[in-house]
C-alpha cells in the first residue's frame, strides 16, 4: 500500500505527516508493507528540507524529519499511489484539478476522512510556535486513525 501526504510547501505540514506517520508504521512492525512519501502543490520549496520549526517540533516528540526533502506533487501520483491525504481544502481543490480521469488513487482530505473536530490541518508557516504544535496535535491524532484503516486493507 502506498500513501502520498500533500500540503502546500511540502515543508511544514505534509512532511509533518508523513515523518509521525513512518513513526507509527515502523512501531507497528508495518514499515515494509507501506510505503509513505509527502509533496507539495506548489514548487517554490522542492529540494529544500523539511521547514526548521516544523523539523524542530517534531524532534521535540522524536521524529526525525532530517532525510525529507520537499518535492512537488506530479500527475504519475495519481497512478503511483493508493492514498492521496489532503492537509487543507484548497490542497485539495488543486489535486482534484489535476487528476488525471484514470487516476487509481483514492483522494481525501486528511483529517475530514477520520472525522476530526477538524477538516484542515492549518498552514503553520506565517504564525507562531503554537501553530506548529496544533499541526502535531491533529496529524498524531489523525495517523492513529490512518494506521487502524491500513490494517484493515493489508
Ligand atoms: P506547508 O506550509 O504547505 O505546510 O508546507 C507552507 C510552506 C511554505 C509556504 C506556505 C505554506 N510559503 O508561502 O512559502
Amino acid at each position: 500500500m502506498k500513501v502520498l501526504f500533500v500540503c502546500l510547501g511540502n515543508i511544514c505540514r505534509s512532511p509533518t505527516a508523513e515523518g509521525v506517520f513512518r513513526h507509527k508504521l515502523r512501531a507497528a512492525g508495518l514499515d515494509s508493507r507501506v510505503q509513505v512519501d509527502s509533496a507539495g502543490t506548489a514548487d517554490w520549496h522542492s529540494g529544500k528540507p523539511a521547514d526548521a520549526r516544523t523539523r524542530q517540533a517534531a524532534l521535540r516528540r522524536g521524529y526525525d524529519l532530517s532525510a525529507l526533502r520537499a518535492r512537488q506533487v506530479e500527475v504519475e501520483d495519481f497512478h503511483r499511489f493508493d492514498l492521496i491525504l489532503a492537509m487543507d481544502e484548497s490542497n485539495l481543490r488543486n489535486l482534484q484539478a489535476m487528476r488525471p480521469d484514470d487516476a487509481s488513487a483514492d483522494l481525501d482530505l486528511y483529517l475530514r476522512r477520520y472525522s476530526l473536530a477538524l477538516d484542515e490541518v492549518p498552514d503553520p508557516y506565517y504564525g507562531g510556535e503554537d501553530g506548529f504544535e496544533q499541526v502535531l496535535d491533529l496529524i498524531e491524532q489523525a495517523s492513529e486513525a490512518l494506521l487502524s484503516e491500513v490494517r484493515k486493507r493489508l
